[in-house]
């Protein structure tokens, strides 16, 4: 048993397909994962939060589990793209670093301590099968006050994502990404949002959105 089972019902992080990502993720796939909508309100909340490069900052930006696309309107000043394609990789047009690594089987990030100001984790994190240790590994590299952005919706690769994953629901879900954090230790102030609230119009993929800010290098390696 891993760190990142300990704590967690049996079965917790089985998947369908136990195989190596590196054989699901061979084949390229230069697709989108959620509806045109979905993107739009992720590009919307990255814009809100001045992770793009429209805001001004001068900000090195993670995308982890990223792909071809990193829903960004406009490029940050430096956009680092870890993922398991390497042509995925190659064909993300804002991109300033390509990192091809399988964070199940190696969630030790290669980047100093605070030398990232923001992360994001788009419809990918229902597939990590160690998340703790990813995040804890995130609260490491974030220089304090540095975000965290975790977007996900109710679409997957049902063989890949873990099973607790699959077998709740949408608030169960914001749940999940909460519990990863807290037990990462490290981030402050948690917040759950829908991003694509039916209030507003929106009839398509659900998209939420879970954020938190790096605390301190100190607290981070504290742990929960
Ligand atoms: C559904 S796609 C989402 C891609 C992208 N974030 C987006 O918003 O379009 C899932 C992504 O997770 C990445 N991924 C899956 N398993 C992974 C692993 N074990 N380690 C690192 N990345 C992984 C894949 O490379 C793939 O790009």
């Amino acid at each position: 048993m891993n760190e990142s089972d300990s704590g967690y019902p049996d079965g917790f992080f089985q998947r369908g397909d136990s195989a190596s990502d590196a054989i699901f993720y061979l084949p390229p796939r230069l697709v989108t994962h959620i509806d045109d909508a979905a993107i739009n309100a992720v590009s919307e909340f990255y814009a809100e939060l001045g992770i793009d490069g429209s805001s001004g900052n001068r900000w090195r930006v993670l995308d982890l589990m990223s792909s071809w696309v990193s829903h960004l309107r406009a490029a940050p000043d430096e956009l680092v793209v870890l993922g398991m394609n390497a042509s995925e990789l190659a064909a993300n047009s804002m991109a300033t670093e390509r990192i091809v690594q399988d964070l199940n089987t190696d969630p030790v990030l290669p980047f100093a301590d605070d030398s990232v100001d923001a992360v994001l984790c788009c419809v990918s994190i229902d597939y990590l099968v160690r998340p703790v240790e990813v995040l804890r590994e995130v609260a490491r590299v974030l220089r304090p006050e540095g975000l965290i952005v975790i977007t996900f919706s109710n679409r997957c690769f049902p063989t890949k994502a873990v099973r607790g994953w699959l077998e709740t629901d949408d608030e169960g879900r914001g749940a999940i990404v909460i519990d990863y954090l807290r037990r990462a230790g490290g981030f402050d102030d948690a917040q759950l949002s829908l991003r694509t609230p039916a209030s507003r119009g929106y009839r398509g993929d659900p998209l939420y959105a879970v954020t938190a800010r790096a605390i301190t290098a100190r607290a981070a390696t504290s742990g929960a």
